[in-house]
């Protein structure tokens, strides 16, 4: 949540600003600001909007300068307007913030700062204690400023009398930072840096780093030069950009096929799963009794995907906890317990600090995260990267597959520590998952197809989605796509609940969308929706290619999907209940990736 940037150099710091915020903006877009640092004169550009309504203001007011800060909220502490905007300014102090610092109140009565503060931001107050503590040296202040702190933080400030320099602190909240060919730059996370250089770090959690034109040193907190572990961004840097799509989560869509493939090709030799660059050893699959998953959001409804092939096919039991809620249910983990965490972004807070407490537990833990080096990968005892790619638009759709993928994976590596498969049941499970990309690609092709059965929900106030094990844990996914970027009221349902209440709710103004894949549960299945059709409803169905459907019924819309084996077809189907939800954003002229009110990297609880 919000999203920072910090150059120093000889460019043009409000350009360079401006680009990197919008870069950054799937972070937070309540509002956005910017700060330039000139011959002791502090220049700042805020308001509330996006960032573009921040270029503009700025192409009134014309900053200069070739060192600079700027930030792209999320509002927690304070509500959305021109003054809560960051930078905050307090003295010869000008800083940005991304997290919450929780004893703010305090501060304000300590340091007496109570109608001093022109804003209701938690951020302001770091600004003042850094000016009471300010004594020329940037160092000394911000160390006594975080032994003060409670709560989580990525700061970077300027200091009027440090010229062309920037300082920088992180607790919990992630910085990244990175010399560039005439100075230096730090950001949130590797987006904003990937258009200056390959080459960057990771800042470690209490440590000041300094940027100048010169370049960046870093110190621990006792002031000691700490050392800089260099890292290289494997991204394709030519993949940036929207691809000629109008929006990211289209283009985001379309690259499944592709970046499924490279999830999952290198880590499978001689048509066996892999793990041995990534360090796994076999021990930690065999010997574990239980499995957890904890993750939120999208990363947790893959978690419930994994959930019901690992149970199926390695016959062990599997929790899915949210991540929001595992710390307040008095979670039961421990060295027998495999912890799975799983995230896009590898900084979601909740997952982390769950994940924290369950290797204080001595559970041993894997992380699945598509950031490279990102606070959940580091703190897991494994990680397995997902190799989505930067994945801008806010909803989650390729890291969300690529998750599943990598879930095959562990499933078959599982198996095969567990000497629970023959060779040739291996063979099978693994020849199946590399046909997931081109099962894709024919999704893909029927786009337009695809793009007509979402028109059928179009208008819809509610839509319920219905289907049973391994369709019901995709439907939850399919679900959330659509109400956050549709605005849709949707619900997903496991499909035998429905007469338990719920069908009381069904109309012929409700449209269902079920989702039949699995032979063993199919006849099931269609009973379910007959008897929503006999209330009226439209059924929008997915079945599979071949599928018979003896049992009668008005069929009106049916997607037929490619058929893969049943534990697979979630690959096929999830890829239409995401196109569905897109292309109903689209028609509705929605900012398909910047969903009202949400934000892309959660780092606050
Ligand atoms: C936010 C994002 C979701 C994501 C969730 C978990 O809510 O908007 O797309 O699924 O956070 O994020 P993570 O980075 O941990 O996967």
């Amino acid at each position: 949540m919000c999203g920072i940037i910090g150059y120093t150099g000889k460019g043009n710091a409000q350009k360079i600003m401006l680009d990197a915020l919008e870069l950054l903006e799937y972070r937070g877009y309540d509002s956005a600001g910017i700060a330039l640092l000139k011959e002791g004169q502090t220049q700042i550009v805020k308001r509330a909007g996006r960032v573009k309504d921040l270029r503009n203001l700025c192409a009134e007011v014309k900053p200069e300068g070739t060192c600079g800060i700027g930030h792209t909220r999320w509002a927690t502490h304070g509500g959305v307007c021109d003054e809560n905007a960051h930078p905050h300014r307090f003295g010869r102090i000008t800083l940005i913030h991304n997290g919450i610092i929780e004893n703010y109140r305090e501060l304000t009565e300590k340091y007496a700062l109570e109608g001093a503060l022109v804003s209701e931001t938690d951020s302001e107050v770091v600004a003042a204690v850094l000016e009471h503590f300010y004594a020329g040296d940037p160092y000394s202040a911000i160390r006594r400023t975080v032994l003060k702190l409670k709560g989580t933080f990525a700061l970077a400030i300027m200091f009027d009398d440090q010229p062309d320099k920037i300082y920088a602190v992180r607790n919990v909240s992630p910085i990244v930072a990175a010399v560039t060919k005439d100075g230096a730059v730090l950001s949130s996370d590797v987006a904003a840096i990937v258009p200056f250089t390959a080459d960057y770090f990771v800042m470690p959690e209490f440590h000041v780093v300094c940027l100048s034109p010169g370049g960046v040193e870093m110190f621990d907190l006792s002031g000691d030069k700490a050392p800089i572990d260099w890292q290289k961004v494997d991204w394709d840097v030519s993949r940036g950009g929207k691809g000629g799509y109008p929006f990211y989560m289209e283009k985001e869509i379309m690259e499944q096929p592709q970046v499924i493939r490279e999830t999952i090709l290198p880590r499978i030799k001689d048509g066996r799963p892999d793990f041995t660059a990534e360090g796994i050893p076999d021990e930690i699959l065999a010997a574990c009794k239980r499995i957890c998953v904890i993750a939120c959001g999208t990363a947790m409804h893959a978690g419930l995907v994994g959930k019901s092939l690992i149970q199926a096919m390695i016959g062990i039991h599997v929790d899915v906890v949210m991540a929001s809620e595992f710390m307040y249910n008095d979670p039961v983990v421990d060295k027998d317990t495999l912890v799975i965490a799983i995230s896009q972004s590898g900084e979601t807070i909740d997952t982390l600090e769950a994940l924290k407490f369950a290797r204080k537990c001595g559970s041993p833990s894997i992380s699945i995260v598509n950031v490279k080096g990102a606070s959940i990968a580091r703190a897991s005892e494994h990680v397995i990267y997902t190799c989505a790619g930067p994945e801008i638009a806010v909803a989650s759709t390729k890291a969300y597959t690529t998750q599943l993928a990598v879930l095959y994976l562990i499933t078959a590596r599982m198996a095969v520590a567990r000497g629970l498969w023959s060779g040739e049941k291996v063979t099978e499970f693994i020849e199946e998952l590399q046909r997931v990309p081109q099962v894709m690609e024919r999704v893909l092709e029927d786009k337009e197809e695809i793009h007509r059965l979402a028109g059928t929900i179009l208008n819809a106030r509610d839509v319920f989605m219905i289907g049973r094990g391994l369709d019901y844990s995709i439907l939850l996914e399919g679900s959330l796509k659509l109400k956050e970027v549709s605005y849709i009221h949707s619900e997903a349902y496991a499909s035998g609940e429905l007469k338990h209440g719920t069908i009381a709710l069904i109309t012929e103004d409700t449209p269902v969308i079920a989702v039949v894949t699995q032979d063993k549960l199919k006849s099931k299945e269609l009973s379910n929706i007959r008897e929503v059709q006999s209330r009226g409803a439209r059924v929008v169905l997915l079945i599979k290619e071949h599928e018979t459907m003896d049992e009668g019924g008005e069929w009106s819309c049916v997607y037929r999907l490619p058929q893969m084996a049943d534990a697979f077809m979630v690959m096929p189907a999830s890829v239409v209940l995401q196109l569905i939800a897109y292309f109903v954003s689209l028609d509705k002229g929605l900012d398909v990736d910047k969903p009202r009110n949400l934000a892309k990297v959660v780092t606050v609880e």
